[in-house]
């Protein structure tokens, strides 16, 4: 479970790497009134990509960490413990809307009738999916739920 929690961590970071990539080309597409290129569909993609791996990941951590066992076993003390509530909770239900997002984000771009339209859809898409991914990571910084920017195998 330690390598798995390892990759976890890692993979945030080419998620935020391949997300923030995709919004700048959605940005550059729009302003630049630029046609989607094979460069943008490949950032999207990659994006998707990792998302899904990392939604894997999470999935064995949460069944076999123990996570969901104490939800089902204790949910109203997990209720009240703002860290436990955090993992079992609030984290995967928000990363699985924000994957969820970007799945429907990325079958909307391909269905777009223009270049700017797609732009437009990978911007709002993937910006909200961001949005969420960014407030429901376990920032160092964020007390009682932190965890570190990087771990080492
Ligand atoms: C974009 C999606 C996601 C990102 C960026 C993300 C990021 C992270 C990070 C940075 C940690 C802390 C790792 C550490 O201890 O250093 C973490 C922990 C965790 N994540 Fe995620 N996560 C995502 C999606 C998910 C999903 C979909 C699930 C569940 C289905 C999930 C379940 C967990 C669990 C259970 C932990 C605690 C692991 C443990 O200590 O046992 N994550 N996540």
């Amino acid at each position: 479970m330690q390598t798995i929690l390892v990759l976890h961590n890692l993979v945030r970071w080419l998620i935020l790497l391949f997300g923030f990539w995709a919004i700048i080309n959605a940005i550059s597409g729009l302003t630049g009134k630029r046609p989607y290129s094979a460069n943008d569909n490949r950032s999207n993609l990659l994006f998707m990509i990792f998302c899904d791996i990392q939604l894997l990941l999470g999935l064995i951590l949460y069944f076999n960490n123990g996570w969901f066992n104490q939800l089902t076993s204790n949910a109203k003390v997990v209720m009240k413990d703002a860290a436990l509530r955090f993992y079992t909770v609030e984290h995967t239900l928000m990363m699985i809307l924000a994957i969820i997002l970007v799945h429907i984000g990325r079958s909307s771009v391909k269905r777009a009738s223009t270049d700017s339209q797609k732009h437009k859809r990978m911007l709002v898409y993937f910006g909200i999916a961001m949005l969420l991914i960014l407030a429901a990571i376990p920032w160092p910084f964020r007390a009682g739920i932190g965890r570190p920017w990087f771990m080492s195998f």
